[in-house]
C-alpha cells in the first residue's frame, strides 16, 4: 500500500499528464475523497498507508476531463453546498453575480419576495436566495426531470421544502405570477463556440441555445413581463460577448436595462426593470 504522500504524487502525475492545470491541488481533493484523509491529515501524516485503487479510479475519470464536482458529488455556491452529478450543470462562480445583483436590488432581508428561477438546474440560484430571504417563496422551473431531481435533493438538504416549488416545464409556459424577481442562467453557448472539455459531460440542453446562443433569451423575454409585478426585475446571466444582444432583446420586450460585471470585470448579467 502506498503512503498518502506517494498517492498524492501518483494522482497528481496522472492529472498533469492529462494537461490539468492545478494538478496537485486537485490530487489532494481526490485523495481526500477516496481515502477520507483530508488535506490537513495528508500534510500532517504523509507516511500513513492509503489504498491506491479508489483514488486512481477517480484520477482516471478526472484525466478524461470529467468535472471535479461530479467526482466529489458536490459544489459550493455562494457559501452553500449543493449536491451535483451527471445530468445537471455544475454551478459556476460567475453565476454568483446574479445573487449579488438580487441582494443589492432587494436590501430588506425580511421582505416577502416572490421569486422565479428559470432553468433552475441544481436549484443554486433559487435556494441560495431563499436562504437569504427567510420570508420569501419561489418557483424553480426546468425542462429536465433529472435536473429537478438534483434541485429537490438540494431543497431537502437546505430545509427549504416549504418555500420552494419545483416545476417541470418550458420556460414560462406553465407559470403565472406576479413575481418580484425573475432570474435565470439560461443556456447561452452558440453552436460553433469553443467549449471547455469538461462541458462534454454536462447536458447539452443546459449549455447550447441555437446558432447564436440567444434562443433562450428570446423565449424568456417574450413572456417575462407577463409574470412580473409592475416595477419587477428580471436578471439574466449572459456570456461575456452577449451584453449588447441581450440588452436589445430585453429592451424590445419592454424592459429598462442595465449591465453587471463579474469579479473579472466581464459583462455577466443584464438586469431589466419592467416598464409600467
Ligand atoms: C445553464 S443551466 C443553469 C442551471 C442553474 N441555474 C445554474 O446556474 O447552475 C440552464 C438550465 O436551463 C434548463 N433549460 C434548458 N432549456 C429549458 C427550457 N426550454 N425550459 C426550462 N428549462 C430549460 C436546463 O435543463 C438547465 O438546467
Amino acid at each position: 500500500m502506498p503512503t498518502l504522500a506517494a498517492l498524492v504524487d501518483r494522482v497528481a502525475a496522472t492529472l498533469r499528464a492529462a494537461g490539468i492545470e492545478y494538478a496537485r491541488a486537485e490530487a489532494r481533493l481526490i485523495v481526500a475523497a477516496a481515502t477520507g484523509q483530508d488535506r490537513t491529515r495528508q500534510l500532517a501524516e504523509p507516511d500513513r498507508p492509503a489504498e491506491a485503487e479508489p483514488a486512481m479510479a477517480l484520477a482516471q475519470r478526472r484525466a478524461a476531463r470529467e468535472p471535479m464536482a461530479y467526482l466529489l458529488g458536490r459544489r459550493e455556491f455562494f457559501g452553500l453546498e449543493f449536491a451535483v452529478g451527471p445530468g445537471v450543470l455544475v454551478p459556476r462562480p460567475e453565476t454568483e453575480t446574479l445573487i449579488e445583483a438580487a441582494l443589492e436590488a432587494f436590501p430588506d432581508r425580511t421582505a416577502s419576495l416572490r421569486l422565479l428561477d428559470l432553468g433552475t438546474g441544481t436549484g443554486c440560484l433559487l435556494l441560495t436566495l431563499l436562504d437569504h430571504y427567510p420570508n420569501a417563496t419561489g418557483i424553480g422551473v426546468d425542462r429536465s426531470a433529472t435536473a429537478l431531481r438534483w434541485a429537490a435533493q438540494n431543497r431537502r438538504s437546505l430545509g427549504l421544502e416549504q418555500r420552494a416549488l419545483l416545476v417541470q416545464g418550458d420556460w414560462l409556459d406553465a407559470i403565472g405570477g406576479p413575481f418580484d424577481l425573475t432570474l435565470g442562467n439560461p443556456p447561452y453557448i452558440g453552436a460553433a463556440e469553443p467549449r471547455d472539455p469538461e462541458t462534454r459531460f454536462e447536458p447539452e440542453a443546459s449549455l447550447l441555445a441555437g446558432p447564436d446562443g440567444l434562443d433562450a433569451y428570446r423565449a424568456i423575454a417574450a413572456s417575462a413581463a407577463r409574470v412580473l409585478r409592475p416595477g419587477g426585475l428580471i436578471a439574466l446571466e449572459i456570456g461575456a460577448s452577449q451584453a449588447a444582444a441581450v440588452t436589445a432583446v430585453l429592451e424590445q420586450a419592454g424592459f429598462v436595462t442595465r449591465r453587471r460585471t463579474d469579479l473579472a470585470g466581464r459583462d455577466r448579467a443584464v438586469i431589466g426593470r419592467r416598464r409600467d
